[in-house]
């Protein structure tokens, strides 16, 4: 396929990927993925149902494994350290994961930000209550939470509980965010909050998302890659991909004549 390395080699790039082939069972769902995830930049991820993109990203941080018979081959590497082998609750702690449902814990607000700060371990000196809000603010979620933090997540809008899983995401400061489909049951405004949290979170973090809203990558990504039937087709920067890509099945997608 197309030489996918390129554009992350104009920045540094904080996961590798080479020759990923994935299978659930006898069943190959990704075929020979080569991409560089450019550091602290944002990744979008395109491509019709069923084409790979939660399973890719999936891989990055090995949620796969709690799928069973699911299986990875090849070389992916976080900061040129193989997370294959890697401690995965470490990998989990640096790479973070939102999916596309929202799913707080049955919990308080307070409660689902402090969880992973309390299963990892947090800076001694710095209180709890301090690290909670910090996340909240981090997540653009505070103001709107700050007097009902003992309240159930539940009780929060749709956009609400997906800051919220952004936040709880965050409180263990990952270096990688993974975002699949984030903003896929919220409405322009609850999206537009994201996104521009999205923008804010560049700054520390690296950030792939995966979205079947074609706005959304071309406004918020740095980069983009189209996948089709498992295969990674294209792969560039995002400007080039919405405006002059290389591949005819690209040009199809984003205009709209298949997918
Ligand atoms: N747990 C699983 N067990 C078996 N096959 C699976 C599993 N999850 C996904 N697949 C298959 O792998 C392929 C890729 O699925 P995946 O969920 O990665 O696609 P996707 O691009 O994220 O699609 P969507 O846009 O609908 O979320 C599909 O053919 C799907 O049926
Ligand atoms: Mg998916």
């Amino acid at each position: 396929m197309v030489s996918q390395e390129t554009p992350a080699k104009r920045s540094t790039a904080k996961i590798q990927v080479r020759g990923l082939n994935f299978y659930y069972g006898p069943r190959q769902a990704l075929y020979d993925i080569s991409l560089g995830i450019a550091e602290k930049k944002i990744t979008a991820l395109i491509g019709p149902s069923g084409c790979g993109k939660s399973t890719f990203l999936r891989t990055l941080n090995r949620m796969h494994e709690l799928v069973r018979q699911a299986r990875a081959e090849g070389q992916l590497l976080l900061d040129g350290e193989d997370i294959m082998s890697m401690d995965v609750t470490r990998l989990r702690r640096r790479v973070g994961m939102v999916f596309q449902k929202s799913n707080p814990f049955p919990k308080t607000i307070f409660e689902n930000v402090a969880y992973g700060l309390r299963v990892n371990g947090y800076p001694k000196g710095r209180p709890l209550a301090d690290l909670v809000e910090a996340s909240l603010k981090r997540a653009a979620l505070w103001d709107e939470v700050k007097d009902s933090l003992h309240k159930s997540a539940y009780a929060l809008s749709g956009g609400q509980q997906q800051r919220l899983c952004i936040a709880r995401a965050l409180a263990v400061n990952p270096e990688v965010l993974l975002l699949d489909e984030p903003c896929s049951a919220l409405d322009p405004i609850a999206t537009a909050k994201i996104e521009e949290l999205l923008f804010a979170l560049r700054e520390s973090c690296t950030i792939v998302i995966v979205t079947h809203n074609m706005q959304q990558a071309a406004r918020v990504a740095d980069y983009t890659g189209f996948f089709l039937m498992g295969r990674l087709v294209e792969f560039d920067e995002t400007k080039v991909v919405f405006t002059r890509p290389r591949r005819r099945e690209t040009e199809d997608y984003i205009t709209g004549r298949f997918g």
